[in-house]
């Protein structure tokens, strides 16, 4: 049996891989696999993945695409049924009319997020972003010379950014800026009159695109619909890339479907960088991603109310725990809880809360549950936890998050065997 050749490489990364982190989410995924590796219990509530099968009509679609015999290399832009399936999911569901040569599929939400960037985005760029925001944003803008402004959004506001605060942001520089409601992390949802405030903002900054993320728009609680900004303000039309795919609504992660609609120049650059990268997408995945859409909302609307419940299960225990807080998400499938007032704590390991990072960590190894420190999304003393996971995960995680939290102690507070004898 041959063996890799042990020469040393002369392979140096280029200086826009060599700058670019690990996003925390990734590098909390491999933490969680070597623990379990180790042969230690772990819960990962880190990623945001749904725990639910895919819907078996995309499984049916997949195989038809098969038996069809369609497996050449498909059109750059996505398959025509599957775009029509797109053009008629933003007819149904947004209201939203636009013809097909505004729309194309990637793979995943994430590729139409990085064909927009790479296709749009030059040296010194502004990307403006409301944080907390889904790590990829400001990684991705960076890669093509863009740099993320970010605009701070409070728990008291809801998380929801402020008109006025992203006026203040914006300048001649600024690119783009990007919306994600319902937010990951924080499930935030904008109101009707939040979007009248930025469609008034950007009427002043006419060569502003806005990228508007509405992966988890079927994700919502109470009631709630989310609007999108082309609904308040249509004359924005030629400026706004909306984003979204199959992957959190469906359950359908790894078939790596997205799809964005925007305007035609902006779409035909993305299917030029797409067309550079990785051509069009498989096409098994884009005959389940068409499947999926043109099936009725039922399946979806089942999954929304089991994350639902579990939020309802979690969230008021978070805010019982000792040093949290914790605002009500609307929608998505994560809550974000603040852990401020944990900070200057010592863990029975011995190890002191100093940052949302150091109580992750300290979560991790001490209490074996994987969430995702705050500042990974731009948003300091906070920490994410995906409620995308089974009853029984859920419940033993919240025990060891209540355990854990209820043993922290005021680093003044030496713990009694250190403590001096009277
Ligand atoms: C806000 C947001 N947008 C986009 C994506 C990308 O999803 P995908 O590439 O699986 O479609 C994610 C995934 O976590 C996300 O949270």
């Amino acid at each position: 049996m041959s063996t890799a050749p042990k020469a040393q490489s002369p392979f140096k990364p280029a200086r826009r891989i060599a700058s670019l982190p690990v996003p925390a989410t990734i590098a909390m995924a491999e933490r969680v696999r070597q623990l379990r590796a180790e042969g230690r219990d772990v819960i990962s509530l880190a990623i945001g993945q749904p725990d639910f099968p895919s819907p078996a009509v995309a499984l049916e679609g997949a195989v038809r695409e098969v038996r069809e015999g369609h497996t050449g290399y498909p059109p750059l832009a996505g398959q025509k049924p599957l775009r029509e399936a797109v053009q008629a999911k933003f007819r149904r569901d947004n209201g939203l009319d636009f013809p097909l040569a505004h729309i194309m599929v990637a793979n995943g939400g994430k590729q139409l997020i990085f064909n927009a960037f790479m296709a749009s985005v030059e040296d010194g760029d502004e990307i403006v972003v409301p944080a907390p925001y889904w790590v990829s944003y400001p990684l991705i803008a960076g890669m093509f010379g863009g740099k993320a402004v970010e605009v701070p959004c409070y728990e008291a506001d809801g998380f929801r950014p402020r008109a006025e605060a992203l006026r203040a942001a914006m300048n001649e520089r600024t690119k783009w800026l990007v919306l994600n409601f319902p937010n990951n992390p924080t499930g935030a949802i904008l109101e009707r009159s939040d979007l009248e405030a930025i469609a008034a903002v950007l009427r002043d900054f006419p060569n502003v695109m806005v990228m508007s993320d509405e992966i988890y728009e079927h994700l919502t609680f109470d009631g709630r619909k989310p609007v999108s900004l082309l609904n308040v303000a249509p004359d924005l039309a030629g400026r706004v890339l909306i984003v979204n795919g199959v992957s959190k609504a469906y359950a359908m992660t790894g078939w790596r479907v997205g799809f964005a609609a925007g305007p035609e120049p902006l779409i035909k650059a993305m299917i030029r960088a797409q067309g550079n990268a990785t051509s069009g997408i498989c096409t098994l995945a884009q005959g389940g991603a068409q499947a999926a859409l043109q099936s009725p909302m039922e399946g979806v609307e089942r999954m929304r109310a089991v994350y639902q419940e579990r939020r309802d299960k979690v969230v008021p225990r978070l805010r019982a725990m000792k040093g949290l807080s914790c605002a009500m998400p609307e929608g998505a499938f994560y809550a974000f809880p603040g852990m401020k007032a944990l900070k200057g704590h010592l863990t029975a390991g011995g190890r002191t809360i100093d940052s949302d990072v150091a109580f992750t960590e300290a979560l991790l190894e001490e209490a074996h549950l994987a969430t995702v420190p705050g500042s990974a999304f731009g948003q300091a003393d906070h920490f994410r936890l995906s409620f995308a996971a089974s009853d029984k995960e859920l419940e033993e995680a919240c025990a060891r998050l209540e355990r854990f939290t209820a043993s922290l102690r005021p680093a003044s507070l030496r713990p009694a065997s250190h403590q001096m004898p009277r």
